[in-house]
C-alpha cells in the first residue's frame, strides 16, 4: 500500500508558488520508491471558520469533503507562504476546521516546505509546528526546506526549473515517506 499524502498549499491565489510546489512534489513523488502519492488538496472553497455553521456535528459540504479527504491519507505535505512572520490565514483556517473532529488529523505525519522573502518562510514553519501540537500532527524534523521567492524557481509555464529545489523536495518526500512507514503500524487498523 503506497504512503498517501495530502498536499495542501496555504495560499489561495491562482499563481501561487505554493500551489506550484505541491504540483511539483506530486510529480517528484512518482520517482520515489517505496511508493508515495501526493494528492493536491484544495482549501480554496473552505468558508471562514464559524461554529454557527456546524449543526449537530453536520458541517458545510466543503468542510465535510475536506475532512474525508484528510481521513483517507497517512500524512500531509504543507506548502506554506509566510505572512507577517507566521502561517497565512487560509492555512490556519483549514487546520482549525480539520481540528474540530479528532480523527481527521490525529497521528498524521507531516512535512513542510515554505516560501517567503529573505528566510524562505522559515518563521511560518515554526508556527505551523506549534499549531500541529494540539491536533497531534507528527512533523518530520529534517530536512528543512525554505524557498526564497526570488530568484524564481519556476518558469512561466509553472515547471520547476531549479535543480537544487527539486533535490530538496525529493529529500523531504523520502524523509516523510520513511517516517510515515515507521509510524503506520501504530495507527488504528483498518486505515480509514
Ligand atoms: C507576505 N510575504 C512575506 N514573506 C516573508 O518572508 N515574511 C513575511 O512576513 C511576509 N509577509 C507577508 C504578508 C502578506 C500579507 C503577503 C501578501 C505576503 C511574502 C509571501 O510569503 C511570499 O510572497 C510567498 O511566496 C507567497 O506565497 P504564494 O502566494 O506565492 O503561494
Amino acid at each position: 500500500v503506497p504512503v498517501r499524502i495530502a498536499g495542501i498549499p496555504g495560499s489561495l491565489r491562482e499563481g501561487s508558488l505554493n500551489k506550484k510546489l505541491i504540483n511539483a512534489a506530486s510529480q517528484i513523488a512518482k520517482t520515489i520508491s517505496p511508493t508515495i502519492e501526493v494528492e493536491y488538496v484544495d482549501i480554496d472553497s473552505l468558508p471562514l471558520i464559524n461554529t454557527d455553521l456546524v449543526k449537530n456535528k453536520k458541517y458545510p459540504a466543503e468542510v465535510e469533503a475536506f475532512f474525508n479527504k484528510l481521513r483517507s491519507v497517512d500524512g500531509i505535505l504543507f506548502a506554506s507562504p509566510e505572512y507577517n512572520y507566521s502561517v497565512a490565514g487560509p492555512l490556519k483556517n483549514a487546520i482549525d476546521w480539520a481540528s474540530m473532529e479528532r480523527d481527521v488529523l490525529k497521528d498524521k505525519t507531516a512535512a513542510i516546505v515554505s516560501t517567503g522573502w529573505d528566510l524562505g518562510g522559515a518563521r511560518s514553519q515554526y508556527h505551523l509546528r506549534q499549531i500541529g501540537i494540539r491536533p497531534d500532527i507528527y512533523f518530520i524534523n529534517s530536512p528543512e526546506v525554505f524557498i526564497n521567492e526570488n530568484p524564481p524557481v519556476f518558469d512561466s509555464d509553472g515547471n520547476l526549473t531549479d535543480e537544487d529545489v527539486r533535490k530538496k523536495l525529493k529529500e523531504l518526500l523520502v524523509s516523510l515517506n520513511n517516517f510515515t512507514l515507521r509510524l503506520r503500524p501504530c495507527r488504528p487498523f483498518p486505515w480509514p
